[in-house]
């Protein structure tokens, strides 16, 4: 049970959150992973030996998350209903590059890996809301230059985005959720353990044991769109 006054909430979400809407995992069967080399397209050693080809996964995946049919899920919904309504500060981790949490509701929100419809100038540093094709030619709205753009994640062997400010929230949490993400990645593999370090209570809401399961305290396995509404809305029915 959390404790009387209303527990501050941190929540990671990782690409599971969103398979319901229709985007891809990465290392499920179907994931992205299993039909892309991820040194072929999500490393800087990738992106200076093969611009056009890095370019183009995350044009295709860019386009994929502007079709309509692409929307929000219940999961999505319920922790914008969270942050709403919790009495104390609620702090959303995604390391997912999708606009879902923002078009759901979510305000406070951090994408530690970044977000597909952005850009960031590697000449100027400038960076933009970008929903278009990128290409060599893409020119930087700041500094006017050409081929200097490049999508606006954290590839792999580059520093996340924000982690001071997560390990801030991390060691000052009592309730830890972890959402969709299969805890093969650090940083954010890393976070339940320091959340069990802050004291926090540590929840697991994903389809299958994740392979921190065992760090967790509590657990709620099935399809994030069925067991976090479910989990949400028993929360926020014991506020005083
Ligand atoms: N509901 C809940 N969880 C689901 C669902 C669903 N409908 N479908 C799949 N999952 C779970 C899977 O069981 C898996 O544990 O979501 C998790 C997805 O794991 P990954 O594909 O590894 O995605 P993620 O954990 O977000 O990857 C972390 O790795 O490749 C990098 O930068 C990339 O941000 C990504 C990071």
């Amino acid at each position: 049970m959390p404790p009387r006054d209303a527990p501050r909430i941190v929540i990671l979400t990782g690409a599971g959150i969103s398979k319901e809407s229709g985007l891809h995992t990465f290392r499920d069967a179907d994931g992205i992973w299993a039909s892309v080399r991820l040194e072929d397209v999500a490393t800087p050693e990738a992106f200076v030996r093969d611009p056009e080809t890095v370019h183009g996964f995350y044009n295709a995946r860019r386009e994929g998350l502007l079709d309509p049919a692409i929307q929000p899920n219940a999961a999505h919904e319920a922790l914008a209903r969270l942050e709403q309504a919790w009495p104390t500060e609620v702090l959303l981790v995604t390391q997912n590059i999708d606009d879902l949490h923002e078009r759901a509701g979510s305000q406070r929100l951090l994408h530690m890996h970044g977000e597909l419809c952005k850009a960031r100038c590697t000449f100027c540093g400038a960076t933009h809301d970008w929903r278009e094709e990128m290409t060599l030619e893409s020119q930087c709205p700041a500094c006017g230059r050409r081929g200097g753009l490049r999508v606006d994640v954290v590839w792999f062997g580059e520093m996340p985005y924000h982690m001071d400010e997560i390990y801030q929230a991390l060691t000052d949490c009592d309730l830890f959720l972890s959402i969709g993400t299969s805890g093969n990645v650090y940083p954010a593999a890393g976070f339940v353990q320091e959340a069990r370090v802050a004291g926090a209570h540590c929840v697991e809401l994903n389809l299958e044991p994740s392979e921190g399961a065992s760090l967790f305290t509590e657990h709620h396995h099935g399809p994030a769109s069925d067991v976090v509404p479910r989990y949400i809305d028993r929360l926020l029915a014991e506020l005083p």
